[in-house]
C-alpha cells in the first residue's frame, strides 16, 4: 500500500489503548499497538521468533511479551529478554518491525518516515477555545482511504447526495475556490466566502465550518478496500459538562447519518488508491479534488513496514 512519506497518520482512537496491547489492521499490515509507561509503541503484528502474532501477549515492564515463548520486545522494537536463555546475548536481529507512535489530540499517530520523526510536528488544527465531548465514533467504510478524503473535499456532491441533509438549500451551480498552503488544502464556494468552508491537513484529518460548529474526521487507512473514520464535533456553545457530552452525542449522531448517505456512492466507484490519472474526467469544480490528487502524488511512496528482510539463520541463533 502506498503512504504519504515522512508523515504523522491519525490510526486509533486513543481510548482503544488501554492496558493491553491492541491488534489493528492499518496500511495493509496486522499492527500491535501498546503502552509503554512514558509513551506508546507500534510494530508490525509477527514476532521474529517463529512468526506468531504478539498482540494477544501482555505488556510487562512498557514491553510487549510475546504469548508464544515469552520473548519481550521494548518500545523501540530491541528484544530485551529470552526466556529459555537468560545468559546468552540476544542477536540484533531479533527485533521487531517497530513504527515510531505517538499519543497527541485523542489519536495514536504513527510516523511513516524512513527515518525518525525528530521534531515533525503531528498535524492538527487549531482549535483553541473549542472542545469535543471527549468520545468520538468509528465508522467503516469498503474503501481505499483516498476516496473518502475525496468524497469529504467534495462540494457538488452535497445537493444531490445529501438533499434531505446538509444540502437541502444548496444550489448545483457552484463556483468552489481551492486554495492549497503546504498540506493544507482549502475550499469554499465563491459566492459566500463566510460560509461553510472545508480544510484537509495532509495526509488524513479534515475539519468542516458549518455555523456554529466544525465537524471533524481522521481517516485510517485499513487497506486497499477499507477505512475507517472517527467522527468528532467540535462547539463551544455549550460548556456544561453533561449537557457538551449529550450534544456531542447528538451530532456525532447527525454526522453518521450524513456519512452513511455519502457510503453507498464511495464504495460504488472502483477499488484502490485515487490516482492522478486513472480514468475519470474531472471538471472545474473538482478542483479541491485535483488539488489533493497532486499534492499526494509528489509524496506517495510504499508503506515502509512492509517485508521482513530474511535474516540468515546462523545471525538468528543466540551465540553461545
Ligand atoms: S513466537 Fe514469539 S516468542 Fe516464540
Ligand atoms: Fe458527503
Amino acid at each position: 500500500m502506498f503512504v504519504i512519506d515522512n508523515a504523522w497518520y491519525a490510526v486509533l482512537d486513543a481510548r482503544e489503548l488501554r492496558e493491553r496491547p491492541v491488534a489493528a489492521r492499518r496500511f495493509g499490515l496486522e499492527l500491535v499497538f501498546w503502552r509503554t509507561g512514558g509513551g506508546v509503541a507500534a510494530a508490525v503484528d509477527e514476532c521474529p521468533h517463529r512468526r506468531a502474532k504478539l498482540s494477544p501477549g501482555r505488556v510487562r515492564d512498557g514491553c510487549i511479551e510475546c504469548p508464544f515463548h515469552g520473548f519481550r520486545f521494548d518500545g523501540a522494537g530491541a528484544c530485551t529478554a529470552i526466556p529459555a536463555h537468560p545468559d546468552r546475548p540476544i542477536p540484533k536481529a531479533m527485533a521487531l518491525r517497530s513504527i515510531e507512535a505517538r499519543e497527541a489530540h485523542g489519536l495514536i499517530w504513527v510516523w511513516t518516515g524512513r527515518g525518525e520523526a525528530g521534531d515533525a510536528p503531528i498535524p492538527f488544527f487549531d482549535f483553541d477555545g473549542w472542545s469535543w465531548a471527549g468520545s468520538q465514533l468509528a465508522v467503516p467504510v469498503n474503501a481505499h482511504y483516498t476516496r473518502t478524503i475525496e468524497n469529504q473535499l467534495d462540494f457538488t456532491h452535497l445537493p444531490f447526495v445529501h438533499r434531505t441533509t446538509i444540502g437541502r438549500s444548496l444550489p448545483p451551480v457552484m463556483d468552489v475556490v481551492t486554495e492549497v498552503e503546504g498540506d493544507r488544502i482549502r475550499a469554499y464556494l465563491r459566492d459566500q466566502p463566510d460560509g461553510a468552508f472545508l480544510e484537509l491537513l495532509g495526509p488524513n484529518v479534515w475539519r468542516l465550518k458549518t455555523g456554529p460548529t466544525w465537524q471533524f474526521l481522521a481517516f485510517a487507512p485499513i487497506d486497499e478496500e477499507h477505512m475507517l473514520y472517527y467522527v468528532r464535533t467540535y462547539q463551544r456553545m455549550v460548556t456544561v459538562p453533561g449537557l457538551a457530552w449529550l450534544f456531542g452525542a447528538l451530532t456525532r449522531f447527525t454526522g453518521k447519518i450524513i456519512l452513511d448517505q455519502d457510503t453507498p456512492l464511495v464504495e460504488s466507484q472502483p477499488p484502490g488508491e485515487a490516482r492522478l490519472r486513472n480514468g475519470e474526467l474531472l471538471v472545474p469544480s473538482d478542483g479541491p479534488i485535483i488539488a489533493y490528487r497532486r499534492w499526494r502524488e509528489e509524496r506517495r511512496v510504499e508503506v515502509p513496514w512492509g517485508r521482513a528482510e530474511l535474516v540468515p539463520p546462523e545471525r538468528l541463533v543466540a551465540a553461545k
